[in-house]
């Protein structure tokens, strides 16, 4: 399987850097081709802006729906989305490594989807969900959050971890792919706040690794986050008063 990792964290020495490493080895050695676009070490640019579209005429506004359109019908998108995008292409399986920062994904990481998801290219009204581009390829988060567990918990202090990996999720799921259940690290201290002692934070970083090291050989026989598409959503793009998904989300 082409396997792409798309990593999200400033300092490769990181424990985001460490999950990094044994997602690159473990998936390689059992013979997988893996790639990793480093979005920090390859200075990805996360604003989207005018001056991306260089062709563009002068003088009207910048409506970034429409220069996304226009750039990848000409074939003239920037250079570093048209690479992301064949990275995209290649690969079955998208990893992406990234640590929680204020209830989401770091900008870097949000502004890779405002640029690399073409409008156009990648979504259109009709392309998307069910129907979406990537359909047939996977997807997976692989988290990191400061908080211990227990304060993910439903109503624990930290938030529902459900809720703040939605846009994301949704957002994959929105131009096609199959998502995979996160993979989430607890109270991963980077420094700062301390809820244990070293020794004990140590031990538990280690079992956040091997429980990793350990899912990554059967992601490709998983089940995927079941979403409604299509064919479960009535002329207001609502969920059909007989969807049994009513049940199941009710
Ligand atoms: C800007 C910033 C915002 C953060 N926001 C959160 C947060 O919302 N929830 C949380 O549990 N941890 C938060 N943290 C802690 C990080 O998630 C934690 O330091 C990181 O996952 C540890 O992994 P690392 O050692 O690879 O950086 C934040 C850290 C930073 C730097």
């Amino acid at each position: 399987m082409n396997v792409l990792i798309i990593s999200a964290h400033p300092e490769p020495r990181s424990f985001n850097g460490a999950l990094v490493d044994i997602t690159v080895s473990r998936l390689k050695a059992i013979g997988h081709q893996v790639e990793v676009g480093d979005l920090y070490q390859e200075r990805f640019d996360p604003v989207e802006r005018a001056e991306h579209y260089a062709s563009r005429g002068s003088g009207e506004p910048f409506a970034p729906l429409d220069e996304q359109r226009a750039h990848h019908d000409r074939q003239a998108l920037p250079k570093e989305i048209t690479r992301e995008l064949a990275r995209l292409e290649w690969a079955e399986l998208v990893v992406f490594h990234f640590p929680l920062w204020w209830h989401a994904q770091p900008a870097i990481l949000k502004g890779w989807f405002d640029r690399v998801m073409v409008y156009g290219g990648r979504y259109t009204s009709r392309m998307r969900y069910d129907q979406g581009y990537f359909q047939g390829k996977r997807a997976l988060l692989c988290v990191t959050a400061g908080s211990p567990e227990p304060a993910f918990q439903p109503f624990g202090r930290a938030g529902d971890m459900a809720a703040w990996l939605w846009p994301m999720h949704a957002s994959l799921y929105y131009v096609g792919f199959d998502v995979l259940a996160p993979q989430v690290s607890y109270g991963v201290q980077g420094g700062g706040i301390e809820y244990q002692g070293k020794a004990a934070l140590r031990e538990h970083l280690e079992g956040c690794k091997r429980r990793w090291a350990e899912r990554l050989p059967g992601l490709s026989n998983e089940a995927t986050i079941p979403f409604a598409g299509w064919g479960d959503w009535n002329e207001q793009g609502v969920l059909k008063e007989t969807s049994p998904l009513r049940w199941r989300l009710g």
